[in-house]
């Protein structure tokens, strides 16, 4: 950095502490004096940053992939885009944002749904230039940078016979989902992603980088589920383990076969307390049908299952897919076309949290999916719906100690997850107001068949935008206001989208 770059620095950073606070909204709206502070911001930012980084405008070529979103519902157009490459960089930025109060989004992969979590009409941060990931194999831990899209990791990771507790399908950003959790194929087994955290970066509100680890009491708790509460993590340190081959695969079968499904799916939660053993039991109702169908995605952390545990689910005639072994890598790969995202592809979903799945909560579950897809196919062909029951080991949470989300570690709650797509976007509110009164008809009828969830979290990976944050981080809320306004006390975090404590 030149002097002259330097000086103008301290000037911002001085600027910063005295006259931050408050804070905008995403939902404000940008009047002429806002749009000149974001012009303000942008030039500022750009003169300010090293070579490692890069700001553009919306006639870049490069700027349509940087605002990019997995769904159009958490899509905006911003006034620029900033690409740090280092920390330092991102410091100067969160300080510049600071200085002019400008809204900003942080963006890993890009992968929340809710409308404004990673996508401003601000100052866009795309963090994709940090994705470093680097081997320690002595250690036997992993650095990541925050940037990193899961399956790229993955793939860096083959070649050393190691494996992270990380995302399951391709696409989803190492950021965001370490930041709210983070359940994997091998949560059973390991836990949450951030079970087996090391330490994190953490550029502060402030613009301090400083390296966050156990001995930090209580960033330590509050990033693990906090998002982007206590401000933008550049890399994050994983304890990873060895990887074999592993043998998975998804099954699509017929709606006609749904007793012998529901059957295989109570059998398989009763008996298997294998923790190796995963399964993701799917209803589906494919974009421009009303036929509903059933999937599973089968999964076994090693070349071949114990004879049995899946036997009730091979048993069932499928229409396409099968089980192999194969990598790891090659399984999430496998997944990708199940979660493409075709142009304009808008999505929400919720996550309901319950203890069990028996049969006749399957069966509610079938009739929210068959119903609510037939409901909206009426009004846009397009809509579609995955519904997917995700049961784990008893024990997922015993595997960590005290973090944000879950606010209750002494029991498991498995994070039923329902996701419905379509494109028509004058029905956002409805589909959002349906798939909230889809996940209390669920939670009731658990309760009903006498399911105790008066406390239960909502998973804050899966929450959809207009859940209390009470619903997602319980007990735990006074704590992370408190943790908030120590490291954040003028509420630069407050100027991004996302659950705010
Ligand atoms: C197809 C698909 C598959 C999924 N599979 C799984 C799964 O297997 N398991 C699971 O647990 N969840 C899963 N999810 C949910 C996913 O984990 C969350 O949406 C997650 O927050 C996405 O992270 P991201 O970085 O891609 O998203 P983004 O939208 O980029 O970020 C999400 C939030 O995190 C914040 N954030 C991101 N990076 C940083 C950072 N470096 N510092 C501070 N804040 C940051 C953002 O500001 C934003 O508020 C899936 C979602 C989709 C759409
Ligand atoms: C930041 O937002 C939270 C939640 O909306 C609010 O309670 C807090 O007062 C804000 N902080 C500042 C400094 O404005
Ligand atoms: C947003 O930017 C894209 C280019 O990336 C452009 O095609 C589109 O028209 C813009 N939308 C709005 C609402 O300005
Ligand atoms: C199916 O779900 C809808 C919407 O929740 C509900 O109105 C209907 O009564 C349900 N049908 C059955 C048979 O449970
Ligand atoms: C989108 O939905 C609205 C409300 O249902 C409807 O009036 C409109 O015609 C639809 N647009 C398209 C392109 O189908």
């Amino acid at each position: 950095m030149s002097f002259l770059k330097r000086s103008a620095f301290a000037v911002l950073s001085a600027g910063c502490l005295s006259s931050a606070s408050g804070g905008l909204t995403e939902q404000q709206t940008l009047d002429s004096n806002a749009l000149d502070s974001l012009q303000a911001s942008c030039d500022a930012i750009s003169s300010l940053v090293s070579h490692a980084s890069a700001v553009y405008y919306p006639s870049s070529p490069e700027y349509p992939k940087a605002i990019y979103h997995w769904s159009a519902t958490n899509s905006i157009n911003a006034s620029c885009v900033i690409e740090p490459g280092t920390p330092q960089d991102v410091a100067i930025a969160l300080q510049t944002l600071a200085f002019f109060k400008t809204p900003f989004a942080v963006k890993g992969g890009g992968h929340s749904c809710n409308p404004g979590f990673s996508s401003t009409k601000g100052v866009h941060i795309y963090m994709t230039r940090l994705n470093q990931v680097t081997v320690n194999k002595a250690e036997g831990t992993v650095d990541v940078g925050a940037g990193s899209i899961w399956s790229d990791v993955y793939a860096a990771l083959e070649p050393h016979g190691i494996m992270l507790v990380g995302g399951r399908v391709p696409g989803p950003g190492v950021g965001g989902f370490i930041l709210g959790g983070g359940l994997s194929w091998k949560s059973s087994q390991f836990g949450l992603a951030i079970d087996t955290l090391v330490s994190f970066e953490l550029v502060l509100p402030d613009g301090t980088i400083r390296q966050v680890t156990s001995a930090d009491d209580d960033l330590w708790f509050a990033l693990k589920g906090g998002f982007n509460n206590f401000g933008i993590v550049t890399r994050f340190t994983l304890l990873s383990h060895p990887q074999t081959d592993i043998w998975a695969g998804l099954l699509l079968i017929s709606a006609d076969h749904y007793d012998a499904f529901r059957a295989a799916v109570v059998k398989y939660e009763t008996d298997v307390k294998d923790t190796k053993a995963a399964i993701a039991p799917t209803f589906i109702v494919p974009s421009g049908s009303t036929t509903p169908m059933l999937a599973a995605v089968l999964f076994y952390d090693g070349p071949s299952p114990p004879s049995g545990i899946f036997d009730a689910f091979l048993a069932i005639p499928t229409v396409q897919g099968g089980v192999q072994a194969q990598s790891f890598l090659s399984f999430v790969k496998s997944l990708g076309s199940s979660v493409a995202a075709p142009p304009g592809h808008r999505n929400y979903y919720t996550g309901i949290p319950v203890l069990s799945y028996p049969s006749a909560l399957i069966d509610v579950i079938y009739n929210e999916t068959t119903f609510w897809a037939e409901h909206f196919a009426a009004l846009d062909p397009t809509f579609s719906v995955t519904n997917a029951m995700e049961p784990f080991d008893s024990g997922l949470f015993s595997h960590g100690g005290p973090s944000a989300y879950p606010p209750d570690r002494s029991r498991a709650l498995y994070p039923t997850n329902f996701a419905w797509a379509w494109t028509n976007a004058s029905l956002d509110d409805a589909i959002h107001t349906a798939l909230l009164e889809s996940t209390k008809t669920v939670v009731a009828a658990a309760i009903a068949l006498g399911q105790d969830l008066s406390n239960a979290a909502t998973y804050a990976n899966y929450a959809l935008f207009g859940v209390p944050v009470e619903n997602i981080y319980g007990d735990h809320l006074p704590r992370l206001q408190e943790i908030k306004k120590k490291y954040d006390p003028f509420g630069v975090m407050n100027l991004t989208g996302g659950f705010k404590f």
